[in-house]
């Protein structure tokens, strides 16, 4: 079958990002990953990709601070790389352009360290949950709309965390399942299509 060109948008350490590159690695996740996109010179995702030789486009948000024009850059780059999917991995930055996201309408997707709406718009919502003495949190891949964190949801799992002593042990325990889930969306993204009817998501096989 043929692999969906995807890109993926990474700003830090990228985990999810090579769970994807592995599960493609074992034929278990029929996309192609033509770039990987990144606001952070810095950001260890790049290593991964280089690992890879995937081409990496670097847009330093210091040396564009412009909003809109910086998110303008990264549509220049998904049309010239020609990617039917915008994978979101750790991506820490709100896509703010109305022209980016009508032009990749139900095509970009995020996942979210929460079962959303559940500390929706955080950055560490998994420290949150801590913190609120969640016994259950999760994690969430959504469609990314102009309401942070609120568009459609494909996937959701609910993680246990009620023996975690830390915020952190609660992160590295909803990322192991992360790791799992996200590589397997793409995969039914490729495989099939998701129809959105309101806020729901139905997935139809092909
Ligand atoms: C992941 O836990 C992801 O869900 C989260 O950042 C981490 C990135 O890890 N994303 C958000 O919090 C988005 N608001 P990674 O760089 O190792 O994939």
């Amino acid at each position: 079958m043929d692999k969906i060109p995807i890109a993926v948008l990474a700003s830090e350490r990228g985990s999810n990002f090579q769970a994807i590159l592995d599960a493609i690695d074992r034929g278990e996740c029929a996309a192609e990953v033509k770039v990987l996109i990144t606001d952070n010179p810095e950001a260890k995702a790049i290593d991964r990709a280089k690992s890879k030789n995937i081409p990496v486009e670097i847009i330093d948000k210091k040396a564009v601070p412009d909003r809109e024009q910086f998110d303008l850059e990264i549509k220049k780059k998904l049309d010239e790389y020609g990617v039917q999917l915008v994978v979101l991995a750790g991506y820490m930055r709100i896509i703010k352009s109305k022209e980016l996201l009508d032009a990749y309408k139900y095509k970009i997707i995020n996942i979210h360290p929460s079962l959303l709406p559940a500390f929706k718009g955080s950055t560490h919502a998994q420290h949150d949950a801590f913190k609120q003495g969640c016994k259950m949190s999760g994690l969430t891949i959504h469609f990314v709309t102009d309401d942070i964190d609120g568009g459609p949801i494909l996937y959701q799992e609910a993680v246990e965390i009620s023996d975690c002593k830390t915020g952190d042990e609660v992160a590295d325990t909803i990322i192991k399942i992360e790791h799992e889930a996200y590589p397997q969306v793409v995969d039914s993204f490729a495989r099939g299509k998701y129809e959105i009817q309101g806020r729901r998501v139905i997935y139809v096989a092909d």
